[in-house]
């Protein structure tokens, strides 16, 4: 009998680059067997019922379609493992909090667990797909537990992903690229081919990039730094143009509008957050640092510098603003996911912003659509001070400020001025997105502090 799928595909870690990733591929792929398999089976429960782990635009109609037609959930790991042709790696990979490299390197334990357990369960040949952000020579070091007590055949592909949370499927189905690496030996190529003809099936093949496994790997820590280094120059300027009375905004259209430059992430903000941007630097760093590059270690940390710097200057141009106390003032913080249209709030600006206005003795209440679920984890041990509210005109009640803490654009078109007279007087908002109307707020009555541009007072 012809086997109903063509090949069976696995992925390890159902998390937010693992489940959308897969969900696409069945998607695309009927003709393939997507399983995700993951060692938390409440995630694996959740991704099996109407209320995904991972909120999407878009996610829930592909998933819908796939799920039980060619895409599947499961916890049973080794049943997937000897099941499968092709296995994609997706689990996470921290900065690492203890021993040497503490702080800078990934943590790649549950890497090598991973592929030890490939090995342990695996019966016949495999193609082994890096899908999860690694350092440079990663797949030397999996290759080498994959042949270390085994006949079976292992190829290892880098393939990273460079989805970006809260346009996921739009970038799974759109990609400007997607970067195949391999050995360069026979075996090597043809497990590339494989790996390419999955992708083939609705991305342009000119936008398959094939290389060697070393540049793969190494392309995903830059690309993510460069799009850091972006924001962390555009928010540098912020500053000078704070003290200049010269507009961010402005500045970043001018000079953008440079083709060689470009416009996109010239948005000047709070600073970035969100899961990969830092870990991925302070990866870069610590390679260079390894490898005795201190002066591009150095250049690189200054990206993670700015960053702090920004945060640090909101909660100080805060404190000035209001008279240099918020001890017992109500602050009201629009936003706690690090960026709009993602329920995830790992390494969120708000975090920060949330444990500096805490220690000022403020008290605090956050809104969000999407993210409020993460708060009493994010802010463990000083939540007592915060009370988490879904509707935005109730969390700015009686509130001293509002600082804006994602660009949700929800709260572009609200009404100022039911909310102004809301709130105590002189009422104060902060601007960390540059996405509302400042002219408008201040005709309101509002005292107006955007990022990067002169701030709008009464006084
Ligand atoms: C992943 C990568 O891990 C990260 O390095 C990369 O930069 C982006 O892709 P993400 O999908 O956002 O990140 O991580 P997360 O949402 O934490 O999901 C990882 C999943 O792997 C979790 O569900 C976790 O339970 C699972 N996991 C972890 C395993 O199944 N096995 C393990 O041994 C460890
Ligand atoms: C990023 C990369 O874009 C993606 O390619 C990679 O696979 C994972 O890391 P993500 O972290 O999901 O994706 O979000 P991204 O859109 O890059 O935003 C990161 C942070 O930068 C957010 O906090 C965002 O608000 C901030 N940002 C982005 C700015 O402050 N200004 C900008 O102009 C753009």
């Amino acid at each position: 009998m012809k086997p109903k799928f063509k090949k069976n595909i696995l992925c390890i870690g159902a998390g937010y680059v693992g489940g959308p990733t897969m969900a696409m591929i069945a998607y695309k792929c009927p003709q393939y067997k997507v399983t995700v398999v993951d060692i938390n089976p409440v995630r694996i429960d959740e991704w099996k019922s109407n209320d995904l782990p991972v909120y999407e635009p878009g996610l829930d109609a592909i998933v819908k379609k796939t799920r039980g037609r060619n895409l599947f959930f499961s916890s049973n790991i080794q049943q997937g493992i000897i099941e499968s042709d092709i296995i994609f790696v997706s689990v996470n990979t921290p900065t690492k909090t203890f021993g040497v490299g503490a702080g800078m390197a990934a943590d790649l334990q549950y890497w090598e667990k991973t592929a030890r357990q490939i090995l342990q369960y695996s019966q016949s040949p495999k193609i082994i797909v890096e899908k999860s952000t690694l350092p440079v020579k990663t797949a030397l070091a999996m290759e080498r537990i994959l042949t270390s007590n085994n006949n079976v055949h292992f190829e290892v592909l880098s393939n990273p992903e460079f989805l970006s949370e809260g346009t996921a499927i739009k970038d799974l189905e759109y990609p400007d690229r997607v970067l195949i690496g391999s050995g360069l030996t026979q075996s090597g190529l043809q497990a590339r081919d494989e790996l390419v003809e999955i992708y083939a099936n609705w991305v342009d093949e000119k936008r398959i990039i094939r290389t060697d496994i070393w540049s793969s790997e190494l392309s995903k820590l830059v690309a993510n730094a460069f799009l850091a280094q972006r924001i962390s120059s555009v928010n540098a300027i912020s500053a000078l143009c704070e003290k200049t009375d010269a507009d961010v905004g402005n500045v970043a259209g001018a000079v953008g509008f440079d083709s060689r430059i470009g416009d996109k992430f010239l948005n000047a903000s709070i600073g970035f957050g969100g899961s990969c941007f830092k870990k991925d630097i302070l990866n870069l760093v610590y390679m260079c640092r390894c490898n005795g590059l201190n002066e591009v270690a150095d250049y690189w940390d200054h990206v993670l510098r700015i960053n702090d710097f920004q945060k640090d200057r909101f909660v100080v141009n805060m404190l000035t603003a209001m008279f240099n106390t918020l001890a017992g003032k109500k602050i009201c913080l629009f936003g706690f996911a690090f960026k709009a249209n993602t329920g995830d709030t790992r390494e969120s600006p708000a975090i920060y912003v949330a444990r500096r206005l805490i220690e000022e003795k403020a008290c605090l209440t956050i809104t969000d659509p999407k993210a409020l679920k993460n708060v009493r984890i994010d802010l463990k041990g000083i939540d007592e001070k915060v009370t988490c509210i879904d509707d935005p005109y109730e969390a700015a009640f009686e509130s001293h400020a509002i600082a804006i803490m994602t660009e949700w654009a929800l709260y572009r078109d609200l009404d100022y001025d039911k909310i102004y007279k809301s709130m105590v007087k002189p009422a104060f908002i902060f601007d960390g997105r540059n996405i509302i109307d400042h002219n408008k707020l201040y005709e309101i009555g509002f005292n107006v502090y955007p990022i990067g541009k002169p701030a709008l007072s009464h006084f």
